[in-house]
């Protein structure tokens, strides 16, 4: 099981057109969640062009936990097909309805990650589009059930001084959790001009992957432009692909050696 929880600093992009290339490109079942606080329903108006959500996504989560419905049997019901058929899953869970939601959904975060943990069992990771890093970090929570946290930012100068205000936040809320919670970053255009070994010196955290500056291809993913030809084998989403197995591994391999911890 792997919950990988994507974020960025402001000024970063794009949190949303990685996360979403990482869900398109993952080697298992998996399941897009966008549970970005200050909400834009950007894949829902790009990639799925438009598409009405007829309510599922955190609306819908909201209203049976509300309910008192176990959110664990039901999540499924709450999502959306992200692509096609294929031989594997890839599911979309849609954000807040309204910004207005966001402060009542402070008790659902804890139940609805046990959900996401819970996908285990039917052999589906999850991507969390955590969005911006807030002036309290992310939702205490969504931290909690991370089984890695992913930290968006371009390699220019703006990008990375945002990084640098709001990293620090969130790398507080990983050490004050019982179990280590490893953090990467994932840098979008590097060589722009920075490259990722200088940008980890700085910040003293490793760098997980990268994604090409690529402004067609985020505007396949982010406005529902038509894909050229072999778009998701080739360039920005070929990078996606060997980003996503890597994290895939990773995930994977911290989930066995914690559980030979256990058995010891
Ligand atoms: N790899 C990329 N190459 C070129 N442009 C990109 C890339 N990734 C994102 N963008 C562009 O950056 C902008 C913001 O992207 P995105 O919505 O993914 O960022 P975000 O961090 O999720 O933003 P928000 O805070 O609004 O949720 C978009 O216009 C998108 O087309
Ligand atoms: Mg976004």
């Amino acid at each position: 099981m792997a919950v990988v929880v994507v974020t960025s600093g402001p000024g970063s992009p794009g949190t949303t057109t990685s996360a979403l290339a990482l869900a398109l490109t993952w080697p298992r079942h998996v399941l897009l969640a966008d549970c970005d606080r200050d909400p834009s329903h950007a894949v829902l108006a790009g990639w799925l062009r438009g598409l009405d959500a007829g309510g599922r996504g955190l609306p819908s989560v909201a209203q049976a936990h509300r309910e008192r419905r176990p959110l664990a049997d039901e999540l499924w019901l709450h999502t959306l097909a992200l692509t096609g058929s294929g031989g594997v899953d890839r599911r979309f869970l849609p954000g807040f309805a309204t910004p207005q939601a966001v402060a009542l959904f402070d008790g659902v975060w804890g139940p609805l990650v046990d959900a996401f943990r819970a996908l285990d069992a039917m052999g589906v990771d999850v991507v969390v589009d955590a969005g911006r890093v807030g002036p309290r970090g992310l939702a205490a929570d969504v931290v909690a059930g991370a089984d890695v946290v992913v930290a968006v930012t371009g390699s220019h100068l703006r990008s990375l001084a945002a990084l640098r205000l709001h990293l620090p936040t969130v790398q507080d809320q990983l050490r004050r959790l019982p179990t280590e919670v490893p953090l990467g970053l994932c840098v979008v255009g590097p060589g722009r001009p920075y490259g990722t070994d200088e940008i980890a010196r700085q910040f003293g955290v490793d760098v997980w992957g990268t994604l090409p500056w690529d402004a067609r291809a985020a505007a396949v993913l982010l406005d529902g432009e038509p894909a050229p030809k072999r778009f998701e084998q080739q360039g920005f989403m070929g990078q996606a692909r060997a980003v996503a197995q890597r994290l895939e591994e990773r995930t994977h391999g911290l989930r066995e050696s914690r559980e030979a911890l256990i058995h010891a």
